[in-house]
């Protein structure tokens, strides 16, 4: 393994040049009193290149080799933690040429050339021993773009378990739900696999019959027959790698006719976008592929009048489908988001501000070793349908027809091979026939 962390650094540190990058891992945040914390989940860009999630760390990487900063803790520590490694272990576990106590960082060399991030939990220590506001030095963020765009063969390892632990965590959904009250109780379904497996969710999890609300973190709504259940749920095994699955099913384990007609009209946008894939495609046209067979079939059910080519044109199809079809993947859910759209977008490329393009993530010619998530969606979101701009072409009374499907998003996680694109969660029920033959 050490050998796939120092080809990172090495990488990492041609791309630079002659400056040395200093990566802070971060700290642990108090949910409410200084003792009672979150867990501690480290700094991506430092997991990525450090391969632990060690707190309280600054790893200081230079052409020549990587120095590891971190205070080895006192010795009450262990009452409450347990034992702690020694320095020199850790560094060694690193591939790390030393460590030294944090103290001695203000005198490491070169210092002021030094190229950082800023880390939200530790941006204090940052000012501190950089002597300034740490700001996101545009050439480190890009050589670490360069670096995280694709993943390698451990990262991919790593995120085929992940992606197993997600796929065992929604059949375990499924197959309580008939049987659930709450959301809630699904919920604990699927996270109860997710933990026993010793995962983390890789972010909060949307369980809900309200999937117009597209980042629902409620979960105390009952199950009513007739409702579908929106479930976005993906773990984070634990060194870090992350996977992002949704999947809408009826509650009763049976579609009602209209949830069918909708259904099948977002997976047939799903499948659409999921076969473009493959490197040299560019995202935005695998998005606006999902927009056009989304409206195709919203025009052929009356939903949408006129030519579904001019609708796209024009953004109608936001109207139900308001986001992007997907977005990076790899140690963040979105991956990079914090380095804003340095990462999602290639360079000299900005976002639209148009209605159908506005909330896309990712737009860049695919290259192999990418993996990206694709989730078309279909919402009514009542603030979204009364715009003006959608009025002329959303028939009223057929959309009275669909009072049952508030919101369906179907997502995959999809690996860019060289020859095409893998979809690393297909094992997870997608299709009605499937779907209902776990629901009982
Ligand atoms: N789970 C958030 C998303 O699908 O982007
Ligand atoms: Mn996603
Ligand atoms: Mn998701």
């Amino acid at each position: 393994m050490l050998g796939v962390w120092q080809a990172r650094r090495h990488k990492l540190a041609q791309l630079v040049g002659d400056s040395p990058v200093l990566l802070w891992s971060g700290a642990r945040q108090p949910r409410n009193f200084p003792a009672n914390t979150y867990p501690f989940r480290a700094s991506s860009h430092f997991l990525y290149f450090a391969g632990l999630s060690l707190e309280n760390a600054v790893l200081a990487i230079e052409p020549g080799g990587t120095i590891l900063f971190w205070d080895e803790p006192p010795p009450s520590y262990a009452l409450w933690h347990g034992d702690s490694p020694q320095g020199e272990a850790l560094a060694a576990c690193l591939g790390a040429a030393a460590c030294y106590p944090k103290s001695k960082l203000k005198e490491y060399p070169s210092l002021n050339r030094a190229l950082t991030i800023p880390v939200p939990s530790v941006l204090g220590e940052q000012r501190e021993i950089l002597g300034t506001v740490p700001q996101l030095d545009p050439r480190l963020a890009l050589a670490i773009v360069e670096c995280r765009l694709t993943q390698d063969e451990w990262a991919l390892q790593e995120m085929r378990r992940s992606a197993k632990v997600t796929m065992a965590a929604h059949l375990a959904g499924m197959e309580a739900t008939p049987r659930s009250q709450t959301c809630a109780q699904v919920r604990g379904a699927i996270e109860g696999v997710i933990i026993a497996h010793d995962c983390t969710t890789a972010y909060n999890s949307i369980v809900t019959t309200q999937g117009q609300v597209l980042h629902s973190e409620t979960y105390s709504h009952p199950l009513n027959p007739g409702d579908l259940l929106l479930v976005d749920v993906g773990a984070e095994v634990p060194s870090g790698w992350a996977t992002d699955v949704t999947r809408t099913y009826p509650v009763t384990g049976k579609f009602s006719p209209s949830q069918k007609a909708i259904y099948e009209i977002v997976l047939q946008a799903q499948l659409a976008a999921i076969a473009m894939i493959r490197p040299g495609v560019e995202y935005q046209d695998v998005h606006l592929q999902a927009c056009h067979v989304l409206t195709e079939g919203l025009v052929d059910l009356g939903i949408l009048r006129g030519n579904p080519a001019d609708l796209v044109a024009e953004h109608i199809h936001s109207a139900f489908f308001p986001h992007g079809v997907g977005h990076l993947l790899g140690l963040d859910v979105h991956d990079m988001e914090d380095l804003g759209d340095l990462a999602g977008y290639a360079p000299g490329r900005t976002r639209s501000t148009a209605p159908g393009l506005k909330y896309l993530r990712l737009h860049r010619p695919l290259q192999a070793g990418m993996v990206v998530t694709i989730e078309p969606g279909f919402y009514q979101v009542p603030s979204i349908l009364s715009d003006p701009l959608y009025q002329p072409f959303i028939n009223w009374e057929k959309l009275e027809e669909l009072r049952d499907v508030q919101g369906i998003r179907i997502e995959d996680d999809v690996l860019v091979t060289p020859t095409g694109g893998e979809v690393l969660t297909q094992a997870l029920p997608k299709t009605i026939a499937d779907l209902e033959a776990v629901l009982v």
